[in-house]
């Protein structure tokens, strides 16, 4: 009886691996299943701005989202491509440098820049006034935002982002966690990388902090079945090539696997192919199978970046132990876990 009482509660498909994951997050502190705002709540606010954050952490979710790069003078800042033209009005204020990485530009001049404005352009049905002129965010920033409600804490979920670029950023992250006093408590910060180099760097610095090896199917990560590149293959719609892409074989999907045990990581961020495509759509790399060999490895599964609910059911269905999500709100209640208020609310609860 008890058992059937739980098989009504849970996504029916998912229980084949719910154990095995839930054991593993457990041990790690980790919630199970995480929600992990991907770049914030970046469908309802421009991504890794304040509003973003906050959203993400008033809706509850467990983890902010974030990639890591640093300025000229050596400042850690959350943002995600490798240059500032699609988030920001970088070409008005520094048309000289539209394409530079990053790298080249101090915190004071990113501090110049709107990050906000380019949202409303893009999605004129979620614009907002108050995200017109929004600032780039340092780390010290986010974490001041994740701290800043004592009634909630979400952790936070750090990608070194074309790590490459920015040697020693590693060590700088340790420093930066251990002077604000994130080290503290298991789980509160689990550390995120595409890149094998980074992640043992990272293992190297940071010993006791959980991470997790980003997969996809492509150039530095999982061989595809096809051989070919999206460049190669001439298509245009890059979620159809995509989602069409598969490992070359099991065995090359489980070398990744253990890649990510011989980093040191606790686990892996693969890829999903979403039901409507779009530019966040990649190759499916959640299939049952998969997620049973990495459990059967002691890996976790956290899948990337999944925002609907027909996508929620395939994932968890397909047996992941959490979901990077631009929609923390439509996944919090997914999950059972509602906040209060919708985003719209909290938004202009938060003044914007
Ligand atoms: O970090 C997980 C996911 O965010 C990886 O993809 O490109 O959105 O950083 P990306
Ligand atoms: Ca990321």
């Amino acid at each position: 009886m008890r058992r059937f009482f739980c098989l009504a509660l849970l996504p029916l498909a998912g229980l084949a691996d719910a154990g095995p994951g839930r054991e593993l997050a457990a041990r790690q502190g980790i919630a199970h299943p995480a929600v992990i705002a991907h770049r914030g709540a970046s469908f309802d606010a421009p991504e890794s701005t304040a509003p973003a954050y906050v959203l993400a952490r008033e809706l509850g979710a467990d983890y902010l989202e974030l990639d890591l790069q640093r300025t000229r003078d050596g400042v850690l800042v959350a943002v995600h491509d490798d240059d500032l033209q699609r988030t920001s009005n970088v070409a008005r204020r520094f048309p000289e440098r539209t394409s530079s990485p990053v790298s080249a530009f101090t915190l004071a001049e990113l501090k110049s820049l709107d990050a906000g404005s380019w949202f409303n352009q893009a999605y004129p049905e979620r614009a907002r006034e108050r995200f017109e002129g929004l600032q780039i965010l340092t780390l010290d920033e986010v974490m001041d935002i994740a701290q800043g409600n004592p009634e909630r804490s979400p952790g936070l979920y750090i990608e070194t982002k074309v790590p490459g670029l920015f040697p020693g950023i590693e060590a700088d992250l340790a420093t930066k966690l251990q002077a604000r006093g994130w080290l503290d408590k298991p789980g509160r910060v689990v550390l995120q990388s595409f890149d094998r180099n980074s992640l043992a760097l990272l293992q190297r610095h940071l010993p006791q902090v959980p991470k997790i090896l980003l997969l996809w199917v492509g150039k530095g990560s999982i061989e595809p079945a096809s051989g070919q590149t999206f460049a190669e293959s001439g298509e245009t719609d890059k979620a159809a090539f995509y989602a069409r892409q598969q490992p070359r074989s099991k065995a090359e999907f489980e070398r990744w696997l253990d890649y990510a045990r011989a980093a040191g990581a606790i686990g892996t961020g693969p890829s999903a192919a979403r039901t409507a495509g779009g530019a966040q759509s990649y190759a499916d790399l959640v299939q049952p199978w998969m997620n049973r060999m990495s459990h059967d490895k002691g890996l976790l599964v956290h899948v990337y970046t999944v925002d609907e609910t027909v996508d929620f059911d395939k994932v968890m269905a397909a047996g992941v132990d959490g979901i990077f999500t631009n929609r923390s709100g439509q996944l919090l209640r997914y999950f059972s876990r509602p906040a209060a208020l919708g985003e719209a609310q909290i938004l202009e609860a938060n003044g914007y």
